[in-house]
């Protein structure tokens, strides 16, 4: 028990101040991201909403550390995940933070997917990466995961490679994979945008449910 819950309650799960993020285009440096603030709970929701090109997936980035460096950097600011200071941590950390803490669904689904292994080993690695479970059951697990992400037929298209599906099927594999590892924060970068509004509504419902059972904090990227 703690005798304080107070105390345990006002660490926020990510807690970002000040962050400035910088590009240098030639012998000139800008502010991509001019000083932003902002914190979310266990189980919460924090919208980040901008036009294009304002930085949000900017933003995104730097809080898994993946900035394109050195064109792209953090200028100033903390990140700090469950007190822990992330804008300074080693690159070794960053790697155990990515895999198991922080994990984002990227804007991109064809880019981030890799062209080399089949969909089933990608989900089963990001669940075997977290938790000890034998082959055969992260297997049957990441058929359920794609199942609950709609993915038509999915015991056939696990064992599909990236190239041979569309750009939705490809999104909707990428929401799996973000889940599989049960991260304590989300970072979803418009996560819809390839999905037809049908879909949208379903895998919005499917984060929200995630959120509930796992007490995930969601960082939202939207543009509406
Ligand atoms: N390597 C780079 N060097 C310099 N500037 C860059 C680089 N990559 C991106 N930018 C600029 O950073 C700014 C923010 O880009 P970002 O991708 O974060 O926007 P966004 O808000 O996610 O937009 P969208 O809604 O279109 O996804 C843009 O103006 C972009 O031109
Ligand atoms: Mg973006």
């Amino acid at each position: 028990m703690n005798p304080n819950p107070s105390t345990a309650a006002s660490v926020p799960t990510l807690d970002v101040r000040n962050l400035v993020i910088e590009a240098t285009v030639g012998d000139v440096r800008i502010r991509l991201v001019d000083d932003i603030s902002f914190q979310i709970e266990a189980g919460g929701t924090l919208a980040i909403v901008g036009e294009s090109g304002c930085g949000k997936s900017m933003t995104a980035l730097s809080l898994m550390r993946i900035l394109p460096e050195p064109a792209v950097r953090i200028g100033s600011g903390q990140i700090t995940l469950e007190g822990e200071d992330l804008a300074g941590a080693s690159e070794s950390r960053m790697c155990e933070v990515r895999n198991r803490i922080i994990s984002m669904i990227f804007q991109d689904p064809m880019a981030s997917l890799n062209p080399v292994h089949t969909v089933g080993q990608q989900i089963v690695e990001a669940i075997r990466s977290h938790r000890d479970v034998p082959a055969r059951q992260a297997r049957a697990e990441a058929i359920e995961l794609l199942r609950s992400v709609h993915l038509p037929d999915p015991e056939k298209r696990i064992d599909y490679y990236p190239h041979r599906l569309s750009g939705g099927m490809c999104q909707r594999i990428m929401i799996a994979m973000a889940l599989a590892s049960r991260p304590r924060v989300l970072i979803a970068d418009e996560p819809t945008t390839a999905l037809d509004t049908t879909v949208q509504a379903q895998v919005m419902a499917l984060l929200k449910t995630a959120q509930r059972d796992t007490g995930t904090a969601v960082v939202l990227i939207t543009h509406n």
